[in-house]
């Protein structure tokens, strides 16, 4: 079964790249029918464009503040079919209403740490307590989100990434990110089997 996806960005959007070049590639089985982002103009909207998937973003201040935006955004990825939506760099936190008006449709949020370790940090600042723990190794997880928590959820991947010496923030970020566009894409292949075994 060819899973339909939603992705929700803010930023760049590698990650959302990630999946589009593994679809394309015949790496991953799974179709983009939504990308939804939480603000206009951002490079990984012009992504979406540019690999022809429909788009749109829910700017807070133009759709009735958070929760509304929000809970317009769930109502626009149940329209388009979505049967999965992955959080890929969506940089806010989603209200109980979003997740209401998804129903049943499974959410999964990446985030560049080994969860539980580091999480609820946004950005570079994961990098950066990663560094001055002094810890030897971070990583990525792929992990189930649910209302009312933030990284938590249960974990379907994830993958370490040594933490070497020299390191500063841009060279750590660097390699946890090639990490985690490898664990994006096995996360959906995942969630995709296990929804055609259950
Ligand atoms: C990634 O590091 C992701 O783990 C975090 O936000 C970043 C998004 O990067 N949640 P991109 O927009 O996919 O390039």
């Amino acid at each position: 079964m060819t899973l339909p996806i939603a992705v929700c960005v803010s930023g760049r959007g590698t990650n959302l790249q990630a999946l589009i070049d593994a679809i394309a590639q015949g790496r991953l089985d799974a179709r983009i029918v939504f990308v939804a982002a939480s603000r206009k103009s951002t490079p990984a909207l012009d992504r979406a464009i540019a690999a022809g998937i429909p788009s749109r973003a829910f700017p807070p201040a133009a759709n009735g503040g958070r929760d509304a935006a929000q809970t317009l955004m769930a109502a626009a990825i149940v329209g388009e079919g979505a049967e999965l939506v992955v959080l890929a760099g969506y940089d806010r936190i989603l209200c109980d209403g979003f997740f209401a008006r998804l129903g049943d449709i499974p959410v999964i949020n990446i985030h560049p740490s080994l969860l539980p370790a580091f999480g609820k940090l946004n950005g570079m600042t994961v990098h950066e307590a990663v560094l001055a723990s002094g810890a030897s190794e971070t990583g990525a997880t792929v992990h189930r989100a649910n209302a009312g928590t933030v990284d938590e959820g249960e974990i379907l991947v994830q993958r370490a990434v040594p933490v070497l010496p020299g390191d500063i923030v841009e060279s750590l970020a660097q390699r946890v990110l090639a990490v985690e566009h490898e664990i994006l894409v096995e996360a959906v292949s995942f969630v995709s089997r296990r929804a055609v075994a259950t």
